[in-house]
Order: C-alpha cells, then sequence, then structure tokens
C-alpha cells in the first residue's frame, strides 16, 4: 500500500549525509506537498544523547538555504523526533519502535495501513548490525519496511558479497534500496528518453559509428575532512566504480523490454557482465600534491591519512564492452579530486565523415550531456557569410535557458520519493552491484597491495599527462580552436 502514516526513519540522524543530503532532500519533499505533515513523521536515531530541539538545531541551517522561508523550515523541524541508541543493541531499537508505534497508533485512528522507512546514513560497517536489529524490534506489521543504503556496499568483490548475504538474510531484494545518487540526476535519468526516443540516435548508437566515449567526473577541491574514509577507499571506489559505472550502464546497455524497473536492471546487468578484464596499460593513476618551497603540500596533509599513502585521488581508466555493439569502441572513465575545474560529463565522440569534400578542420563531431544540465550536439556547419567554409557550431539544450522557472530536484529528493513509491528502477540490484565488483576488483587489490602506484599531479591541474596520453591512444581527439559560446539568458 502507498497510503497511511508514513514513518521515515534516518539512522546515523547526526552525521554529514544525514545533514547535508538526507534532511534537506526530506524538506524539500515536504514544501513540495510530497510529505504531508498529517500522515509523515521523522525520526532521527543516532548515538549521542541530545534532545528533539538539539538535533533540530543542527539541522536547521543547512535547510534555511534558498528560498527556503524560516517557518517552513521550523514547521518542518516539528516532524522530527529524535532518539538515541547504540547501533547493535535492542534497548535503542525497542525504544524507537515504540515511539514509531505510538505516532502511527495516533494517525491510524481511523485506517490501518502505515509504512516504515529506514534511511542508514551510517557507514557500512554497522549495515548487518543495524539490519539485524530493525529486523529484531522495529519491523512494520500492518504494512511495508523499506531499507535505504548508500555506498560504499563493501571495498571488493568478496566484502559485497558477503554484505549482501548478511542484509539478504533478513529482507528481500524488493525491500532493499541501493543509493546510486547519480541515478537520480535529470540529465542521467534523461539518458534513457535521449536514446531510445529519438530516430536520430537509434541507427548511429555502435561501433560503426562512434569512436570513443568519455565518462569524466572532475572536482576543484580535495577530500577535505574526508580523508578517512577517502584514504580507506580511493577515487575508484568512491566514484567510478559506482557513479560512473551506472552512467556507463545507461549509455551502453541495449533497449530495455519496458521501462519496468526490473527490465532495466536486466540490461544493465548484461553491460556490466560484457565488460573485459581491465588492462594495466590502459589504466592511470594519480594523487594530488604540491610542493612550495620545498615542502610537501597535498592529499597526504590531511591527518587522518597516512604519510606513505598509496591511494588514488585521481584514475582514467579504459572499459572495453565486448558486444556486437561496442566491441573496439573504448569507454574511458575518468574521475578527479583536486582538478582545475568541477563538471561531471558524458561525451560521446563520434567517428570522422568518410570521403570528407570540405576539407574539415576536424570533423571531431560529439554529443555531450553535462550533468549540471545541459546537452550539446557539436556540429560543422558553413561559416555563416559569402565565403564557403566550415565552422564547428553546435546544437545547444542548456536548460537554465530552456526551461524558465522550472526547478531541477536534487538527486536525493528524487530517490527518496522513489523509495516511499516503491519504484526501484533507479537503484541498484544485487546482482548488479556484483558484477561491478567484479570489474574493479582485481585492479583494486594490486592498488592495494601497492603493485599499481599513483602518480603525483599538481592540485589544481588537469591531473597527470600520462592520463592524456592515455587518452590519445585511445583515440580521444580534443577539440582546438574552437569555444562554446553560452547562450544569453
Ligand atoms: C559522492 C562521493 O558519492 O559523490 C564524493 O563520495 C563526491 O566524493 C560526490 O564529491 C559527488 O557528487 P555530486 O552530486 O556533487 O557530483
Amino acid at each position: 500500500s502507498e497510503t497511511g502514516c508514513l514513518s521515515i526513519v534516518v539512522l546515523g540522524a547526526s552525521g554529514d549525509l544525514a545533514k547535508k543530503k538526507t534532511f534537506p532532500a526530506l524538506f524539500n519533499l515536504y514544501r513540495q506537498g510530497f510529505l504531508q505533515s498529517n500522515e509523515v513523521h521523522i525520526f532521527g536515531y543516532a548515538r549521542t544523547k541530545i534532545s528533539d530541539d538539539d538535533l533540530r538545531n543542527r539541522i536547521r541551517s543547512y535547510l534555511e538555504k534558498g528560498s527556503a522561508k524560516s517557518e517552513e523550515v521550523s514547521e518542518f523541524l516539528q516532524l522530527i523526533k529524535y532518539v538515541s541508541g547504540s547501533y547493535d543493541t535492542e534497548g535503542g531499537f525497542r525504544m524507537l519502535d515504540k515511539e514509531i508505534s505510538l505516532h502511527e497508533e495516533f494517525r491510524n485512528s481511523t485506517e490501518g495501513s502505515s509504512r516504515r522507512l529506514f534511511y542508514l546514513a551510517l557507514p557500512p560497517s554497522v549495515y548487518p548490525v543495524v539490519c539485524r536489529m530493525i529486523k529484531l524490534c522495529c519491523m512494520n506489521k500492518c504494512g511495508w519496511t523499506r531499507i535505504v543504503v548508500e555506498k560504499p556496499f563493501g571495498k571488493d568483490l568478496d566484502s559485497a558479497e558477503k554484505l549482501s548475504n548478511q542484509i539478504g538474510e533478513l529482507f528481500e531484494e524488493p525491500q532493499l534500496y541501493r543509493i546510486d545518487h547519480y541515478l537520480g540526476k535529470e540529465l542521467v535519468q534523461n539518458l534513457l528518453v535521449l536514446r531510445f526516443a529519438n530516430r536520430f540516435f537509434l541507427p548511429l548508437w555502435n561501433r560503426d559509428n562512434i569512436d570513443n566515449v568519455q565518462i569524466v567526473f572532475r572536482e576543484d577541491f580535495g577530500t577535505e575532512g574526508r580523508g578517512g574514509y577517502f584514504d580507506e577507499y580511493g577515487i575508484i571506489r568512491d566514484i567510478i566504480q559506482n557513479h560512473l559505472l551506472q552512467v556507463l550502464c545507461l549509455v551502453a546497455m541495449e533497449k530495455p523490454v519496458s521501462l519496468k524497473p526490473e527490465h532495466i536492471r536486466d540490461e544493465k546487468v548484461k553491460v556490466l557482465q560484457s565488460v573485459m578484464p581491465i588492462k594495466d596499460e590502459e589504466v592511470v593513476l594519480g594523487q594530488y600534491n604540491e610542493v612550495v618551497l620545498g615542502q610537501y603540500h597535498g592529499y597526504r596533509d590531511d591527518s587522518k591519512v597516512p604519510d606513505h599513502s598509496n591511494t588514488p585521488t585521481f584514475a582514467s581508466i579504459i572499459l572495453r564492452i565486448h558486444n556486437e555493439r561496442w566491441e573496439g569502441v573504448p569507454f574511458i572513465l575518468k574521475a578527479g579530486k583536486a582538478l582545475s575545474s568541477k563538471k561531471a560529463d558524458i561525451r560521446v565522440q563520434f567517428k570522422d565523415v568518410p570521403g570528407d569534400i570540405f576539407n574539415c578542420m576536424s570533423s571531431n563531431h560529439a554529443i555531450r550531456i553535462l550533468l549540471d544540465h545541459s546537452i550539446r550536439k557539436s556540429m560543422s556547419v558553413k561559416q555563416p557569410g559569402l565565403e564557403m567554409s566550415t565552422v564547428q557550431s553546435e546544437l545547444d539544450l542548456s536548460y537554465k535557458q530552456r526551461y524558465h522557472g522550472v526547478t531541477i530536484p536534487d538527486a536525493y529528493e528524487r530517490l527518496l520519493l522513489d523509495t516511499i513509491h516503491g519504484d526501484q528502477q533507479h537503484f541498484v540490484r544485487r546482482d548488479e552491484l556484483k558484477a561491478a565488483w567484479d570489474i574493479f576488483t582485481p585492479l583494486l587489490h594490486r592498488i592495494d597491495i601497492g603493485e599499481l602506484k599513483p602518480i603525483s599531479y599538481q592540485q589544481g591541474s588537469r591531473g597527470p599527462a600520462e592520463a592524456d596520453e592515455l587518452l590519445l591512444r585511445a583515440g580521444y581527439i580534443r577539440t582546438h580552436g574552437y569555444r562554446w559560446i553560452p547562450p544569453a539568458l
């Protein structure tokens, strides 16, 4: 049932993720009327012994942003109750269950069903025990219970499978929502539509026409404040194995039978299973640093990062998909921290036009899907004027210009709403997760034991020069002498 009293429990309520993402997303859903104050209650759970108001005050500043009015924020905060308890003993969870039940009885004096959503904004090391406690103490007796978990789901194939088994013994797959927030991004959700609702792309989307695909994530800041977490995981586990690989699936997969979540996820699994083992010579790893006056500054400055850390903060990796559509087309996944700019985009580069009669400087046509909301298809056109010469231009769909007054929802907002509606389309299925770890585990193990080492790169640069060389070897052509001119608002 998708109606009735709804209890949303945020475990790890005083942590970073909860404050920065979960509560703000819930607040935005509330503001837009998706969470009705007469049926929703939100429970924060964590170990710290604080009061309801303490928690509310900690969250407040994260909500009072943009157009949010402070009365709205206060109204929303009143929906939040706090329960403190440990993650591995029954006491706190029994208390939590009591609080939820009280709220359910109060709401359900007239009708019967209720819904319980548990959001684990916690380190994965406690997932199994927390799931056990929920199962033991907090199950909904007259309606659904769903569990939302965040990455990292394990560190490699074995640990991920172990985690999946432990949780799988307690909850069925339809109750489990593994979040990869990239799947909640507007432009990522647009990929299926672009690919399968445009006749234009259908015949071109294959090895005969596409030269290479790049999926790139860049950030212009380092691991500030997260060094402890990051050093254990590194850029491949933090970004590539999940976010970029999910995007790859949507770019490369075959057309699903329908839009049913299982149909879509079936196709994604097939792509992942067709990825060939990664070759050493198709990997470039980096770690940022800077030497100023003979002194080292960089990633390893973080007090939580060991002095001799081998953890990459940058990686460029070529994946090759062994199937009829993609044989021979490199998919270059690249991600880095502390680079010169911040962006995430997909670039699909087409092959040159055969028998070119225009002497195009570089035809080098690509479609770029920028996750911060634009799509650009580069085009060769005649240079306007009396002369017959060609110039590179583009078809440009910039959302800001095209869609006035439309607010694009945050990924977490959309995904949380999906969990409430029971739609698993944009969540990672267990076999998908396994296939994703299968691809990266051998490489990760070699990095973990120091067999592969990151090359140091300057903070604020493009990353190691070796990564650009890898791109060139893969056939990627950088466009020179062409600059995109932003359309006027
Ligand atoms: C998170 C990573 O999953 O994604 C972070 O742990 C990264 O390291 C973040 O900064 C990027 O997300 P977005 O939505 O800002 O691109």
